[in-house]
Order: C-alpha cells, then sequence, then structure tokens
C-alpha cells in the first residue's frame, strides 16, 4: 500500500480526485497528510473537509524553492504521519536533493503538458503560443530537473481554434483528474 503525502500550493483539484479515487477502492493506498507552502490555499480546506491532516509549511523568505529548513520541517511531518511517497500536485516550488534523497524513486509530479514538450511555467500558454494542434498533461518521477523524470502516464487533449488559455487548461485539468489516479494505481500494483 502507498502512504501518501500530498504537496500543493492551490486549489487541489487533482489531490480531490486521487482521493476520490482511493476511496472507491480504485487504488491501494492512503493518503496520510497534505502540505501546502501558501496558508490560505484551497487545497488545505478540501484536506480539513476529507479529514486528512492539512499542514502548512512556511517557506519564507523564498518563493520558488523549499530551503532546507522548509524542507527538513516536511520530511519529519510525513515521516510522522507514516508517509513514504510523495505526490506533487500542483505544488509551485522546486524540490532539492535532500527530498529527493529521502523518497528517492518515490515522488511524482503531474504538469500540464505532453512532456518533453513545454516544461516549466505557463504550459498552456507556451502551446497556443507555439501554434500546436494537441497538448495534454503528463504524470511523472521527479528528479533534479524541471518537469524532466521519467513519464508514468500521459493524456492527450485537442487544442480548438479559439481556445483562450482558460479553456484549453479546462479541458487539459479533466484528464489530469483521470491521469493521477491512473498513475497512481499503476505504482501501486507494481505495474510500469
Ligand atoms: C495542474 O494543472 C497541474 O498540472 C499543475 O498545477 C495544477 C494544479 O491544479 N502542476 P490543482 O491544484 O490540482 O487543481
Amino acid at each position: 500500500m502507498l502512504n501518501i503525502a500530498i504537496f500543493g500550493s492551490g486549489s487541489g483539484s487533482n489531490y480531490q480526485a486521487i482521493a476520490e479515487a482511493i476511496e472507491r477502492g480504485t487504488i491501494d493506498a492512503r493518503i496520510v497528510c497534505v502540505l501546502a507552502d501558501v496558508e490560505d490555499a484551497f487545497i488545505l480546506e478540501r484536506a480539513r473537509k476529507l479529514g486528512h491532516p492539512a499542514i502548512y509549511i512556511d517557506c519564507a523568505p523564498f518563493k520558488t524553492k523549499l530551503d532546507d529548513a522548509a524542507e527538513a520541517r516536511a520530511i519529519d511531518v510525513i515521516k510522522d504521519n507514516g508517509g513514504d511517497f510523495i505526490v506533487l500536485a500542483g505544488f509551485m516550488r522546486i524540490v532539492k536533493p535532500g527530498l529527493l534523497n529521502a523518497f528517492a524513486g518515490r515522488i511524482i509530479n503531474i504538469h500540464p503538458s505532453l512532456l518533453p514538450q513545454f516544461p516549466g511555467l505557463h504550459a498552456g500558454q507556451q502551446a497556443l503560443d507555439a501554434g500546436a494542434k494537441e497538448t495534454g498533461c503528463t504524470v511523472h518521477f521527479v528528479d533534479e530537473g524541471i518537469d524532466t523524470g521519467a513519464v508514468i502516464v500521459q493524456k492527450k487533449v485537442p487544442i480548438l481554434p479559439n481556445d483562450t488559455t482558460e479553456t484549453l487548461m479546462n479541458r487539459i485539468h479533466k484528464q489530469e483528474h483521470l491521469a493521477y489516479p491512473e498513475a497512481l494505481k499503476k505504482i501501486a500494483e507494481n505495474k510500469l
């Protein structure tokens, strides 16, 4: 069984989709805690509603990384809650070697493009700017690069002529909510 710690910074809709798939019995896993680097992130409110420990990790003064102290706190929280696997679900910070080594091969992320296309920020806008005909989402293992780890699941979505970033991202989000549970099911069943 996977004992999952979720990391997020925003809405947490992927976390919710994973929690619902676990609740339905689709994935042999449990969510042991939800960590966020934004104190009023909606993901923490969802966690409180779903009855998962909801923990704010203060990362000030850094804006894009998890510094050593915050990283050490996160590792303590995960271990105290019995976590052995990390799911990044809209977590907007770079994970550094301390955490990567503590959970080697056991951290995954979701990105709103068909990696290796359009890594980094604003993937939907990047796809529109490139005039791509399709994009999608990718669940992948996390390594030291940005959106570079081994791919677990990808789902495609078409890009329509009148798409805005918002309409495109909404379409991608729907596929993300299928892709993340599917990837976790594969990992839980050792089917990679
Ligand atoms: C998703 O689009 C994901 O690809 C990106 O951040 C977003 C998180 O959305 N990494 P949510 O917080 O799960 O709703």
